[in-house]
């Protein structure tokens, strides 16, 4: 069950690896990704000393699932990233098999880093990097890097919350990711866990240190799947808003029954207590965005990153395979009791207009661009093979043509209803087309394969990445 769309996914690929390759020969130009090999969920994501540090769960040595590192990239702006060193490994008899998803906060000019650390009881003796029959423990464990550069796996971790075997609490194997924050002088832990595998819950810790955690409470809702993964909650002005993955919420047969979803909250401070309403929207209609994480700009936006699904890898020009990437920095906010999601500014301002006439020209070179354009009621835009429709009010994405002999995955999904017309600012690139409906209302991304160059439908104004 654990992370069981990475798992399952892993050992069909293992067959069939060589197969699957068919799409080349191309990196992304500005949506983020890893140097080669497999990435999943963004972590420890923070602005800190001048950059952005993003870490990533990731697999370096083949572009599938296997025993997790951080990878470590750093940015100036959100837009252009250098990678760094891998940061975090398994090192500790407690994280040997993973350094499961986590976040950063910055203290005392430190950064204090957070993660879930996992050991397998069974081993797959096929494949070191999975467990046999799920049996698996996590803990939580800490990492203190003086800098953001040095990170030293050997002597500065510390295990922080032992595994909690007490069921009323957590789940000994399906409890982590945990994400800190520091409100009112006290540090804030939130967890994502199960209760008896199936009823999703989050729990709460708290501490005055960062590094002595105590449990305060927890929130269990039938609503939210049977785990919840990657829970984060913050305040947009005086408002919290809760962020989480709950696994199995989508059950019609089809890739991926684990979504990511977001509500306005509750949150008391003082005892811990977290509550949430039975009703979610989606942070993305697409189906592939998964795991967001979000953390403060350097101005103070909120800014929210996440993992853009894969079914397959694709190999770059120089023969390496990288299977996934990051969707692009989104501004968290709230409009009319509704929680909105749009494209960070620093990425609109890379890039810069051009004629109309070129869009083909471009989609033939495969530059990066942003489209905008208004559909009416029955209107469609068709670019390079993707389908965009309003139908019915809502705002629909089609890939069936980008998406080829692809079995077992959406090809088609749609926004909840928007009216009339739609406004839409669609980022399209050769992996991944994200559209964002009225101004951040609705988003709808979705990974393709093998776009085309064509174009059909009117468009009011395109832009190419600088
Ligand atoms: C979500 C997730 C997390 C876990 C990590 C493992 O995609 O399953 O819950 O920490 O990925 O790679």
């Amino acid at each position: 069950m654990l992370h069981n769309q990475c798992l399952v996914k892993s050992q069909t690929y293992i067959e069939s690896i060589k197969d699957e390759v068919k799409y080349k020969p191309y990196r992304q130009g500005y949506h983020f990704m890893a140097p080669v090999g497999w990435i999943n969920d963004p972590n420890g994501f923070i602005y800190y000393k001048g950059k952005y540090h993003l870490f990533y769960q990731h697999f370096p040595y083949a572009p599938i699932w296997g025993t997790m590192h951080w990878g470590h990239a750093v940015s100036k702006d959100l837009v252009h990233w250098e990678h760094e060193k891998i940061a975090l490994f398994p090192t500790k008899s407690y994280d040997r098999n993973g350094i499961f998803s986590g976040s950063a906060i910055e203290k005392d000019e430190k950064l204090y880093f957070y993660y879930s650390a996992v050991r397998y009881l069974e081993q797959d003796e096929e494949n070191i990097h999975l467990s046999k029959n799920d049996q698996i423990e996590t803990s939580q464990a800490m990492l203190i890097s003086e800098d953001g550069e040095k990170f030293d796996n050997w002597n500065g971790k510390k295990q922080i919350i032992p595994v909690i075997r007490d069921e009323e609490i957590a789940d000994a194997r399906d409890t982590r990711d945990p994400k800190v924050w520091k409100e009112d002088e006290k540090y804030y832990m939130v967890l994502g866990s199960t209760y008896h595998g199936k009823q999703a819950r989050v729990l709460i810790f708290e501490s005055e240190d960062g590094e002595n955690w105590n449990y305060k409470s927890q929130c269990r809702k039938e609503t939210y799947g049977h785990t919840m993964e990657c829970p984060d909650l913050f305040k947009i002005r005086e408002q919290y808003v809760f962020v989480g993955s709950p696994m199995g919420i989508q059950n019609d047969g089809l890739e991926y029954a684990n979504q990511s979803v977001c509500t306005l909250a509750k949150f008391d401070v003082k005892t811990g207590e977290l509550s949430l309403p039975d009703e979610y929207q989606m942070v993305d209609y697409g189906g592939d965005f998964y795991a967001p994480q979000s953390n403060l700009d350097k101005d103070g936006r909120r800014v929210m990153i996440a993992w853009m699904r894969m079914p397959k890898p694709v190999e770059s020009k120089d023969g390496t395979q990288w299977t996934g990437m990051m969707c692009l920095p989104r501004v968290v906010g709230i409009k009319n009791g509704q929680v909105t999601f749009e494209v960070h500014p620093n990425v609109k301002e890379n890039f810069e207009e051009i004629d109309l006439t070129k869009v083909v020209l471009k989609l033939k070179e495969k530059q990066p661009l942003w489209i905008t354009t208004t559909l009416s009621e029955g209107e469609e835009l068709e670019i390079g093979g993707y389908e965009i429709r309003l139908e019915d009010g809502k705002v629909v994405g089609n890939r069936e043509r980008v998406f080829a002999d692809m079995e077992g995955y959406h090809v088609e999904n749609q926004t909840p209803k928007v009216g009339k017309s739609a406004k839409l600012d669609i980022f399209v690139e050769e992996n991944l087309i994200e559209i964002f409906v009225n101004d951040g209302q609705y988003v709808l991304s979705h990974v393709v394969y093998g776009l085309g160059d064509t174009l059909n439908g009117k468009i009011q104004k395109v832009r190419v990445l600088k």
